[in-house]
């Protein structure tokens, strides 16, 4: 009797198992014809272990992005975009066409992007499990792979060749092209960018490795260790070393709209790693203080015109002068406003006993200086400064003063600066 109820049970198990794990491998294959819409927020192809999903994503109430993500993970983070300037509405398409084009289409049937297979002989595409979305012929040789087009964010096992490119995007909640790039350039140098906004050509470069000529390529590797390499394989620098398990944690390498690449890491559960929160944590955050690394003579700073840019362990803070205001508290980077009526230039109304200053400790401007005056004492420069409609800070160092005027940029905060500083 108990023989036969397990020999039932056992068969039973070896019938339905086989057929469902079959079906789970070939589900990945996604066919010529195939197509998505733009509907819901849960429409995807996943990877076969289910832990990366491609498809729509709706961004707030702005559209959705068609992109990659991890999913598995509560907050299904990002890691991929084809339409990041351009979200759609709901009823866009996205389509594999029979003749092998991966193409997105509004709601209006209008194209909005592509994948560039063009003249291939595509013969289906496929979510893998490493996180690429790849077009394969039929001896599964990729043709276009999403990795090769990185938006901000490289994974384990993803290489950036010379000209690759990493874009932050705008604000947290914004995946459009932001105000940085990371970038391998065709010399071999590897660097950080502030950008000519909202351009793409490179401002001023706040990390640099300095490998022209031998820099070859940008590894992520297998073991979640990222590195630059020379043609012959040997590292050239190491970005990020990797000290957590690959088992039981997710890895990811963004430059995030702050302008930080970060190295993160993301416990896959919570059984697998007790105490760690289930939540990404920066491994490696480059350049460690971006406030002080971004002086460029054109560009706002790190933070925005008129702001004052500090570092914590989380990375940078943006905070506005007294009398002065966030543009857009959404955007923290876009600046600060005066909140105060200008001094006026009219001789009549000399406006001095108007203004007073705010007196301001360890805190430093780079760049801007319309006045310079040498072996002067301080109350000379605060009165110069007064009298002097122009005038919106003045710098008072060791017998120097420089004024600058509005906006002023590349201001930045830190408590070992012993520099004694005044703005109006
Ligand atoms: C996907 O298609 C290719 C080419 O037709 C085939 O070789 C491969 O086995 C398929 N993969 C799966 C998981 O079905
Ligand atoms: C997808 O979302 C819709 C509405 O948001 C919901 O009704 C449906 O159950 C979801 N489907 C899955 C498979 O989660
Ligand atoms: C597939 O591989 C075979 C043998 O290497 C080759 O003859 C054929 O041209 C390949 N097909 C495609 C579509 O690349
Ligand atoms: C995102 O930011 C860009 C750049 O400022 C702006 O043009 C765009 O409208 C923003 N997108 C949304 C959905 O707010
Ligand atoms: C990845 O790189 C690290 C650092 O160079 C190395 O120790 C590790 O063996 C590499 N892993 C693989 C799979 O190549
Ligand atoms: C590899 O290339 C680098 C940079 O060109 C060079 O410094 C190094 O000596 C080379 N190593 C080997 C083993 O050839
Ligand atoms: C993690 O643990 C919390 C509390 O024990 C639980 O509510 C949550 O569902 C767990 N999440 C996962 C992904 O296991």
């Amino acid at each position: 009797m108990m023989a036969s109820a397990l020999l039932f049970l056992f068969c039973f198990f070896l019938i339905i198992l086989l057929p469902c794990t079959s079906l789970a491998q070939t589900s990945t294959n996604i066919s010529l014809g195939s197509s998505l819409a733009a509907l819901n927020d849960n429409l995807s192809w996943p990877s076969p272990s289910g832990e990366f999903a491609f498809g729509f994503r709706q961004i707030g109430k702005d559209g959705f992005l068609l992109a990659i993500w991890f999913n598995k993970i509560p907050d299904r983070t990002i890691v991929w975009s084809a339409n990041r300037n351009d979200l759609v509405q709901e009823g866009a398409k996205v389509e594999l066409t029979s003749d092998g084009m991966l193409v997105l289409r509004n709601s209006e049937g209008g194209q909005v992007w592509s994948a560039n297979s063009a003249g291939t002989e595509v013969a289906y595409a496929a979510m893998l499990d490493t996180g690429n979305f790849v077009l394969a012929n039929t001896n599964s040789t990729n043709l276009w792979e999403s990795f090769d087009v990185p938006t901000d964010t490289i994974l384990p096992t993803q290489t950036l060749n010379q000209n690759g490119k990493l874009f932050a995007r705008y604000t947290e909640t914004n995946y459009s092209q932001g105000r940085f790039q990371f970038i391998l350039q065709s010399d071999g140098n590897l660097l950080l960018y502030t950008t000519r906004f909202p351009l793409e050509s490179p401002n001023f470069a706040y990390y640099a490795t300095m490998t022209m000529g031998t820099g070859f390529q940008v590894i992520f590797n297998k073991s979640g260790s990222i590195y630059l390499t020379a043609k012959n394989g040997s590292i050239l620098n190491m970005v990020s070393s990797n000290t957590v398990s690959m088992k039981n944690f997710y890895q990811k390498a963004t430059l995030e709209y702050d302008g930080i690449l970060r190295h993160s890491v993301h416990p896959k559960s919570n059984g697998s790693s007790a105490g760690t929160p289930l939540a990404w944590s920066p491994l490696t955050s480059e350049p460690s203080d971006i406030c002080f690394r971004v002086e460029g003579d054109i560009g706002s700073g790190a933070c925005g015109y008129n702001s004052l840019c500090s570092y914590n362990d989380k990375g940078p803070v943006c905070q506005c002068p007294d009398g002065y205001s966030f543009i857009d508290l959404n955007d923290k980077l876009k600046g600060c406003k005066q909140n105060f009526i200008s001094q006026s230039c009219d001789e009549a109304s000399s406006e001095t006993n108007l203004f007073y200053f705010q007196e301001m400790q360890n805190t430093k401007w780079y760049g801007g200086d319309y006045e310079q005056f040498t072996s002067v004492q301080e109350d000379w420069c605060r009165q110069s400064c007064l009298g002097d409609c122009f005038c919106a800070v003045a710098v008072f160092n060791n017998g120097e003063c420089l004024k600058k005027r509005i906006p002023f940029s590349n201001g930045r905060m830190n408590p070992v600066l012993v520099e004694k500083l005044s703005s109006k």
